[in-house]
């Protein structure tokens, strides 16, 4: 982890630890290969072609993406496969994704559908672009009160028929979506989480079953499931093979850099897991303290502007004093609030945090806060051996 900011860097100021980043990327991968998956990390979380490279180059199978605008992101970094993990409606990235599949026949740009309106949409539009080769389509599986996704077996069967009988498309496979199942109850989440994936295999059984999946093409069958906190369990409840001749594509993002919140306690490869060969902590955030203005108080120069918040506020971790020692801060120095430029801190009155002092912070959530640096300078011991760009 980053024992101080980068040299020269004005502060509040996003940074990467090139060990950590490297240690993640790495572990990803071989855990996917020892439980016979494949990868398509997401790619909103970064936006960062550079670190789109360097996931490929560990042997992604290819990358996800939310958008059309984000896959062509993705195309550019060298993504020859694209699982766009959403519906596409617009009619110009409708044909963007053809496009791409007609010019050139080893790239793959996977699309959802989960209604009849969806299909016929995609239809329309490669119908008039004169599509030569099929879209590849995967039916996207949901669940009530979630997002998108067809909310039942036989709505998935539906759709996929249709998918099946247009010229125009190619039944790719079944998708769906567990990270955004919450309960208060930790043991009562697992099990939505294993019921829905549950659902998830039985809409590709029923495809399987029902003939669907005859023509699926050179990628075969794909049955795609898994943000960066119950992988564990999409390879559990799926198994490496969902169908015959099938295989599982997790579309983990997070896990690239971790963090220090929600993803370092629902991690399988952290808190939910046993610690062993852990993936790191690769994104924080180091600001100035700027003020004590009461004993139990300190205001540092970073907030909303810097760092997400929308799952748990950053995590107070180390601090360089004037004298240059560090001190290891967790649970003595708190962030309660922040403001567009300010964290409010709570510390003991006899703290020595001092303004001037310099706080390193992890954060909760990579994605959130990605997307508010341009720039993120890569730092291996004390130095800046890369700067990475976004592209959000
Ligand atoms: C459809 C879909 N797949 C995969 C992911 C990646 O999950 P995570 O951010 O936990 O890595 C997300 C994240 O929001 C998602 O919406």
């Amino acid at each position: 982890m980053t024992a101080a900011p980068p040299p020269g860097w004005p502060l509040p100021v996003a940074v990467l630890d090139a060990d950590a980043l490297e240690h993640n990327v790495e572990r990803m991968a071989r855990w996917c290969r020892d439980h016979g998956v494949l990868l398509a990390p997401h790619g909103k979380t970064t936006m960062a072609p550079a670190l789109f490279r360097r996931q490929l180059a560990a042997g992604a199978w290819g990358l996800t993406t939310a958008s059309v605008a984000q896959a062509r992101t993705a195309r550019a970094a060298g993504a020859r496969r694209v699982l766009v993990a959403n519906l596409v409606v617009d009619p110009g990235d409708i044909a963007w994704a053809g496009a791409q599949v007609d010019a050139d026949p080893e790239v793959v740009v996977l699309v959802y559908a989960d209604s009849t309106a969806a299909v016929r949409r995609l239809e329309e539009v490669l119908r008039a672009r004169g599509q030569q080769r099929p879209l590849p389509v995967l039916v996207e599986v949901g669940y009530t009160g979630g997002r998108t996704g067809c909310r039942d077996v036989a709505s998935a069967v539906a759709v996929a028929r249709l998918v099946r009988d247009s010229p125009l498309l190619r039944l790719a496979g079944v998708s769906g979506y567990e990270g955004l199942i919450a309960r208060p109850d930790p043991a009562a989440e697992e099990v939505a989480v294993r019921e829905f994936l549950g659902t998830v295999r039985q809409a590709a059984r029923a495809l399987h079953a029902a003939g669907l999946f005859e023509a699926a093409g050179p990628d075969g069958v794909l049955v795609s499931a898994g943000g960066s906190s119950w992988f564990d369990l999409v390879v559990d409840v799926l198994g490496a093979e969902p169908v015959p001749g099938a295989r599982t594509v997790l579309r983990s993002g997070c896990s690239l850099t971790h963090d220090a919140g929600t993803y370092r306690r629902s991690s399988p490869l952290d808190g939910r897991g046993t610690g062993d060969d852990a993936l790191r902590q690769a994104l924080h955030v180091w600001a100035h303290v700027l003020s004590r203005p009461e004993p139990g108080l300190a205001v540092a120069g970073f907030g909303k502007r810097h760092t997400g918040t929308d799952r748990g506020l950053p995590v107070a971790q180390l601090v360089l004093d004037a004298t240059g020692a560090a001190r290891d801060v967790e649970g003595a120095v708190t962030v309660t609030a922040v403001h567009d430029q300010h964290a409010v801190l709570r510390v003991a009155p006899e703290d020595p945090l001092a303004v001037g002092d310099l706080l390193r912070v992890g954060v909760d959530h990579p994605c959130t806060t990605f997307d508010r640096w341009r720039r993120l300078p890569v730092v291996r011991q004390g130095r800046v051996v890369e700067v990475v760009e976004t592209e959000f």
